[in-house]
C-alpha cells in the first residue's frame, strides 16, 4: 500500500473514539524506532516533517527512510504530513513532493487572513488529493522553528470562531488551542486543558476531526534518566497521559507527539555515555536509543487507543 490521506483514519478515530499518534521524524532512527511500534501493535500511523526537520536531513533523505517504511508495512496504512507549513509556498512545496497531507499554520495571523491562507492551500491541495490541517487559537513554548505564545490560557481556539474557520477554509482537520505548549516545560503549576473547548467544537462540528499538537507527557522515566545521568532539565512538565486518553475519546483525532521521542532517544544516550564512557560505536548507543522510543511509541498507542486500528483504516 502507498503512503494515504488521512480522511480514513479519522473517520474511523472519530467513530470508534480514539486517536491517531502522528510522531515527528528528523531521522533513521527516530523512524525506525516508531514503526517498529506500529507494526507490533497494528496501528495506522501519522509520520510528519517540520521545516526544521527537512533542514536537518534534507527532504530526499527522509522520504526515502519513510518511503522504506512504507514499503515494508504493506498491512499499516501510513500517511505523511508537514508540521506547521508557515506559508502557502512551503505547503505548495511538501504537496509537490508527495506528502499525503499539509498542515498549514497561519495562527499568529489575524482570523480572516488565517482564512485566507488557508483557503489557498486548501484549494492547491485538495485539487492533488491532499489533505489540509490548519490551526486556530495559539500554543506556547519554542521549538527550532516553531514559536509559541507566553500564556497559552489567554489563546485558547473560540468554538464560535472554530466553526466559522472550518466552514469557510474548508480545511480537512483543525488543531485547536487547548491549553497545551510545545516542548517539555508545558505547565507552572498543576496541568489543565480546556476539555469544554474540545467538547464544544465537537458537538458543533459532529464528525469532524481535531487536532491537539503538544501533546508530549515528558515521561517521568526519561526526564529522570536525563537528570541523572549529567542533564539539566528541572521542572519539565507534560501532558498528563490520562489527558491525552481522555481528549482522544473526544472529538481530537489526531495527537502530536515530538518532544517524547526527543526525550526517550537523549535519555539511552546519556545513560549508555555514562555507564560506558569508552564507548565511541554510535551503533552502540543509537540502537539502545531507538529501541527505548519502540517501547515508548508502543504504550503510547495503548493510551491513544489506536493499537490494531490499522485495518479498519485501510
Ligand atoms: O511543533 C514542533 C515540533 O516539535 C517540531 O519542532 O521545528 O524543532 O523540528 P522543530
Ligand atoms: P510536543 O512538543 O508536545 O511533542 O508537541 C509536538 C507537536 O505538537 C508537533 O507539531
Ligand atoms: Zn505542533
Amino acid at each position: 500500500m502507498a503512503l494515504v490521506s488521512t480522511k480514513k483514519m479519522f473517520e474511523m478515530a472519530s467513530k470508534n473514539g480514539y486517536a491517531v499518534g502522528a510522531f515527528n521524524v528528523n531521522n533513521m532512527e527516530i523512524t525506525q524506532g516508531i514503526i517498529a511500534a506500529i507494526a507490533e501493535e497494528k496501528a495506522p500511523l501519522i509520520l510528519q516533517v517540520s521545516r526544521g526537520a527537512r533542514a536537518y536531513a534534507s527532504n530526499s533523505y527522509l522520504k526515502a527512510i519513510i518511503n522504506v517504511a512504507v514499503e515494508e508495512n504493506p498491512d499499516i496504512p501510513i500517511a505523511i504530513n508537514l508540521d506547521h507549513g508557515d506559508t502557502f509556498e512551503t505547503c505548495k512545496q511538501f504537496v509537490d513532493d508527495g506528502f499525503t497531507s499539509v498542515m498549514i499554520d497561519a495562527s499568529k495571523q489575524p482570523f480572516d487572513e488565517n482564512i485566507e491562507v488557508t483557503k489557498q492551500v486548501v484549494e492547491y491541495a485538495h485539487a492533488r488529493g491532499v489533505v489540509v490541517e490548519a490551526e486556530l487559537g495559539q500554543l506556547g513554548g519554542i521549538e527550532e522553528d516553531v514559536v509559541g505564545v507566553e500564556d497559552v490560557s489567554k489563546h485558547i481556539a473560540d468554538p464560535d470562531q472554530a466553526v466559522e474557520f472550518v466552514e469557510r477554509s474548508g480545511c480537512d482537520s483543525l488543531a485547536v488551542a487547548c491549553g497545551t505548549s510545545h516542548g517539555a516545560y508545558k505547565f507552572k503549576s498543576e496541568p489543565k486543558l480546556a476539555f469544554d473547548v474540545i467538547a464544544e467544537i465537537g458537538d458543533r462540528l459532529p464528525g469532524y476531526p481535531l487536532v491537539m499538537h503538544g501533546s508530549s507527557s515528558v515521561l517521568r522515566e526519561f526526564v529522570d534518566l536525563i537528570n541523572k545521568y549529567g542533564g539539566d532539565m528541572p521542572n519539565a512538565m507534560g501532558v498528563p497521559e490520562k489527558s491525552v486518553s481522555r481528549a482522544a475519546k473526544m472529538a481530537i483525532c489526531k495527537v502530536n507527539i515530538d518532544t517524547d521521542l526527543r526525550l526517550a532517544l537523549t535519555a539511552k544516550i546519556r545513560q549508555v555515555f555514562a555507564e560506558k564512557p569508552g564507548e565511541f560505536d554510535p551503533r552502540k548507543y543509537l540502537g539502545p536509543g531507538r529501541e527505548a522510543i519502540k517501547e515508548m511509541v508502543k504504550h503510547k498507542l495503548q493510551v491513544l487507543g489506536c493499537a490494531g486500528k490499522a485495518s479498519e483504516c485501510m
